[in-house]
């Protein structure tokens, strides 16, 4: 089946609202503090730019990229293909996601950061579907709880496609068979 954005979840405007809350939030416990934000590539980018964008305060920046765990979902096994290049001992961390759906990416994550020595370590994700958690792993700062749906836009992808849609949509089948071009 090929596939098409069948519903919008949260238009701009819902998400420009979201990306303000969440700011807030950070900025009320962070200001003063020069966090580092480390953004997972590539699904946090688009949320990453909005965000920081609504933080008048001193940060920095960062990246890293892991692969996806496909194959290994049970282990939770996650591979670095890009590291952070800061030295990150002794900073605020609050690292940047896109969606936490089972957690094991996360709490990967959360271990690899606490292994650096950071003064602190905190998680903000745009979305979250707490449905489908198989390990419990913190999350400090959600910016919207989501059904156990297949969601792209907004920096998500189906096969590295739809991150450049401005909103968060469903994706659905479109009925019509893939006639393996
Ligand atoms: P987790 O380890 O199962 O929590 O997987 C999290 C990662 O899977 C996210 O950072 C996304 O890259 C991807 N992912 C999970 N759910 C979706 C979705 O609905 N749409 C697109 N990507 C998703
Ligand atoms: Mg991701």
């Amino acid at each position: 089946m090929g596939k098409v954005v069948a519903d919008i979840l949260l238009n701009e405007q819902e998400i420009k609202s979201m990306v303000k809350r969440v700011a807030a939030e950070i900025k009320r416990d962070y200001e003063g503090k020069k966090p580092v934000l480390v953004g997972v590539l590539r699904g946090s980018v688009v949320f990453l730019a909005d965000l920081i964008r609504e933080l008048d305060f001193e940060l920095t920046i960062d990246f890293i990229s892991v692969s996806s765990y496909s194959g290994t979902k049970s282990t939770g096994v996650v591979r670095i293909i890009k590291d952070t290049e800061q030295d990150l001992s002794g900073k605020h961390i609050i690292l940047v996601e896109d969606i936490v759906d089972t957690g094991l990416t996360l709490s990967y994550l959360r271990a690899l950061f606490m292994d650096r020595m950071p003064a602190s370590l905190a998680v903000c994700s745009a979305f979250d579907k707490p449905d489908c958690r198989t390990v419990d792993v913190p999350v400090e700062y959600i910016g919207q709880a989501i059904p156990d749906k297949f969601v792209v836009g907004y920096g998500l992808d189906y096969k590295q496609e739809y991150r450049n849609l401005p909103y968060l949509a469903i994706l659905g089948d479109d009925g019509k068979e893939d006639n393996n071009e």
